[in-house]
């Protein structure tokens, strides 16, 4: 039901059937003979440039890959990292072509978007993919017309930005099995691990663990900082130590087979430096406040699901 998967990119090997090394091969040289899809971002801001920024170091050919964005700077900012992408100020002209439209809006202008290109999406029928954090299928849905679209929510979290990426993806009952497979070739592109849930209740709550996620991290990295400056470090030491640490703890737990709490166990010799520090942590109702900080990311999804959501 919630199954993470590790993406991968296939690479030719000299172990495989002579045929069918070339045929990969071939799709690698020759993107453009590939089936790629061709993909329409509404809005062009970060999480967009996170995405499109893994598709075309994945290979997808720009020239399959359009954004549209209101702000001018924003466009000419992208065109100078991706030049051969095309943009337009006009939600409508970029979508024109598109098999995948992916709105990469922030929530409170997403009515406005979709029902801008409503008229273009119910005749085109291309696969709509939504990032944006709360607002409900049924209510995309709704402000295209009501006619049963194919929709894929997917909540991807900024480390996408340097290929770290996790994500979920949910997709209403009109997708196809090739929608599914053009949207996860998408966020293969993105996210190291994800996953796809039956419920899309349990969308809200990939948002409150991953994509809010590395904030948590971010203040828990600066918490440690401070308190190693507080001990007597520079306060350029304390800072590569806690992150060293952090992504030295990440990379043990995912290497491992042991659960976090063995592992955590493993690093904590009785009446040890590791033990005191836990204890104050726990004595501070360390798993409260995580606990705390998780449900109330889930409960704010519903709450922009109904401020945004029911227009
Ligand atoms: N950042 C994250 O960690 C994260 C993680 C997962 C999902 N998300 C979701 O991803 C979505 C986008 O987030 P973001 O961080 O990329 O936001 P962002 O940087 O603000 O990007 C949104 C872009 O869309 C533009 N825009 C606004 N109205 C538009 C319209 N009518 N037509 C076309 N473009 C328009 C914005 O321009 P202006 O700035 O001029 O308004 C902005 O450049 C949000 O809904 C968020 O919930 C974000």
């Amino acid at each position: 039901m919630f199954r993470f998967i590790k993406s991968t990119i296939p690479r030719p090997s000299s172990f495989m059937p002579a045929t069918e090394r070339i045929l990969q091969i071939h799709n690698m040289v020759s993107p453009q003979k590939k089936s790629h899809s061709t993909v329409a971002f509404i809005g062009g801001g970060n999480m967009a440039e996170a995405i499109i920024g893994g598709m075309v170091s994945s290979g997808h050919p720009s020239s399959c890959i359009t954004f549209s964005d209101l702000a001018e700077q924003r466009r000419d900012y992208m065109k100078s990292k991706y030049p051969d992408i095309e943009s337009s100020a006009d939600n409508l002209a970029v979508i024109a072509k598109a098999d995948v439209v992916i709105l990469a809006v922030k929530p409170q202008v997403l009515h406005t978007v979709v029902t801008g290109i409503a008229d273009t999406l119910q005749a085109n029928k291309p696969l709509v993919v939504s990032i944006v954090a709360g607002i409900a299928a049924a209510d995309i849905d709704r402000w295209i017309g009501g006619s049963q679209s194919s929709i894929v929510r997917c909540m991807p979290n900024t480390p996408a930005l340097v290929g770290e990426g996790a994500a979920g993806l949910y997709a209403t009952e009109a997708v196809t099995n090739q929608q599914k497979d053009m949207a996860e070739k998408i966020v293969q592109a993105i996210a190291k691990e994800y996953s796809w849930v039956d419920s899309e209740n349990l969308i809200d709550a990939v948002t409150a663990i991953s994509g809010s996620g590395p904030a948590y991290f971010f203040l828990i990295m600066e918490a440690m900082e401070n308190a190693g400056v507080e001990a007597g470090l520079s306060r350029e030491d304390a800072k590569a130590l806690t992150i060293q640490t952090c992504l030295g703890a990440a990379k043990t737990a995912q290497d491992s087979d042991d659960d976090l709490a063995t592992l955590r166990r493993k690093v904590t010799s009785p009446k040890g430096t590791t033990e005191a520090a836990i204890k104050a942590l726990e004595d501070g109702h360390i798993r409260d406040v995580m606990g705390n900080a998780v449900k109330a990311a889930f409960r704010r999804s519903h709450e922009l699901a109904e401020l945004f959501g029911k227009q």
